[in-house]
């Protein structure tokens, strides 16, 4: 499906946008190795999380629907049953990695393949590691690509570092740890997001945290998980678009409700900030564990450009694509370095926006690991290519909003990986 965007007068009003994409598959899969029956408000549906609830009912694991809340009926650590046949983790790779940390350690066979986005993207990184951990495990390319088996085994636990300060890695050995032998410590050169071991240590499992030069998590054997109640906050990653939406956008006022201002996550807003956007958190306050804000936006004309490098990453690591569609607004360069994890996203996140930037008629650099782009630029507008990449397509769409003659998207629909409603919503705060 193409979508085309122009030109609108403001954008104003308050939204709620989806909730959180991470939360939602961690409340899933950590619950679903709770013993008992735990409770999620607010689930996200989108095609993403939904890909995690069919993976994990083909485990075993009973989960239902009851007026918008989402019951797990957990099994315990090693309570799955062998599929019947391959899962299909369509184009998630939170599912697959966090999954392969699952399965490592059950007693049975499983083969797991993806969409053609998921079959291009690196396993190597969780499975590398797990087979050090002694998992059983094979795929095309020496294990790194998909379709790929597991032989759950006895694992052992080790001590690794996470170079690429991938939570999904994290995730994966954190899983696999409680059910090794001995311990598993994750050392982070930079902190990623941490709601694995935050919602882990709520169900009750001997996780340690500590912060000094480099994030150590580590994990003991672990007996049993307590099934607990989640209530998942909005997607920051989400309210990213409506965001900057805001910001570029002459004479608009936007709240955003409820959104996870963990600061794991909320580095793209702290980014605004420091680019003289007119930003506020509202209302800050905790929800099962996390804070929450509502965030208020104003029109900005007097942004400047900004530095954005390795340490910067892992916070706003899903919301470099609208970044850069804000840039092209401020004044001066916006530099963005030590990005290369972004080739590997559901598309190249580099090459998809130094490509659509050019077509609109924006004036960018690419670099192997970022892009330099030139701010205060005229956007002309034309044809951009998502890629199918739920973000690059929302990203464009928003660049639409300030377009001199419309921006059209392909393949737009690809936005329900995360934000089915997107288009409603953007509708319903324009004001033309
Ligand atoms: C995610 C971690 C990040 C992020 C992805 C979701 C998660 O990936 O890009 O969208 O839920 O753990 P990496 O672990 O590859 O950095």
């Amino acid at each position: 499906m193409e979508k085309e965007i122009h030109k609108v007068k403001k954008i104003v009003g308050k939204l709620r946008v989806p909730s959180d994409k991470s939360i939602s598959h961690r409340s899933v899969i950590l619950t679903s190795m709770a013993n008992g029956v735990s409770r999620v408000k607010n689930f996200l549906k989108a095609g993403d999380t939904l890909t995690t609830v069919n993976v994990y009912r083909k485990l075993g694991i009973k989960i239902e629907e009851n007026g918008g809340v989402i019951k797990v009926h957990g099994k315990g650590l090693k309570g799955f049953t062998e599929p019947d046949d391959i899962l299909d983790m369509g184009n998630s790779g939170t599912t697959t990695r966090l999954t392969l940390g699952v399965l490592a350690g059950q007693e049975f066979f499983s083969v797991m393949t993806g969409d053609d986005s998921l079959r291009k993207r690196p396993m190597k990184r969780v499975t590398q590691p797990l087979k050090d951990m002694n998992a059983n495990i094979d795929g095309r390319n020496e294990g790194s690509l998909l379709p790929i088996s597991v032989r759950g085994s006895k694992l052992k636990g080790v001590l690794f570092f996470n170079e690429k300060a991938s939570a999904q890695v994290k995730s994966a050995l954190l899983i696999a740890g409680m059910n090794a032998e001995g311990k598993t410590i994750i050392e982070e050169p930079f902190k990623s997001r941490d709601h694995t071991e935050k919602m882990l240590q709520f169900m009750g499992a001997p996780i340690t945290v500590s912060e000094g030069e480099v994030y150590r998590v580590t994990v003991k054997t672990t007996e049993r998980l307590n099934p607990i109640d989640v209530e998942v906050p909005a997607d920051p990653s989400s309210a990213a678009f409506f965001a900057a939406a805001a910001v570029i956008v002459p004479n608009s006022s936007l709240v955003l409700e409820e959104v996870l201002v963990n600061p794991t996550r909320d580095g793209f807003f702290r980014k605004l900030k420091e680019m003289g956007a007119e930003i506020s958190y509202e209302n800050v306050r905790e929800k099962t564990g996390e804070p929450v804000a509502d965030i208020h936006v104003r029109y900005s004309p007097d942004i400047r450009g900004v530095r954005i490098g390795r340490e910067d990453i892992p916070s706003m690591v899903d919301e470099i694509p609208i970044l850069a569609v804000v840039a092209t607004q401020a004044e001066g360069e916006t530099i963005i370095t030590g990005a290369s994890e972004l080739r590997v996203k559901e598309s190249d996140r580099i090459k998809a926006v130094v490509e659509n930037l050019r077509n609109v008629g924006v004036e960018v650099e690419e670099l192997e690991d970022g892009m330099v782009i030139k701010g205060k630029q005229k956007i002309k507008g034309g044809y951009v290519n998502s890629y199918k990449d739920h973000r690059i397509a929302m990203a464009f769409s928003i660049l639409g909003l300030v377009s001199e003659e419309g921006v059209k998207i392909k393949d737009a629909d690809c936005a329900y990986i995360s934000y089915p409603e997107f288009f409603e919503h953007l509708q319903s705060v324009i004001e033309k």
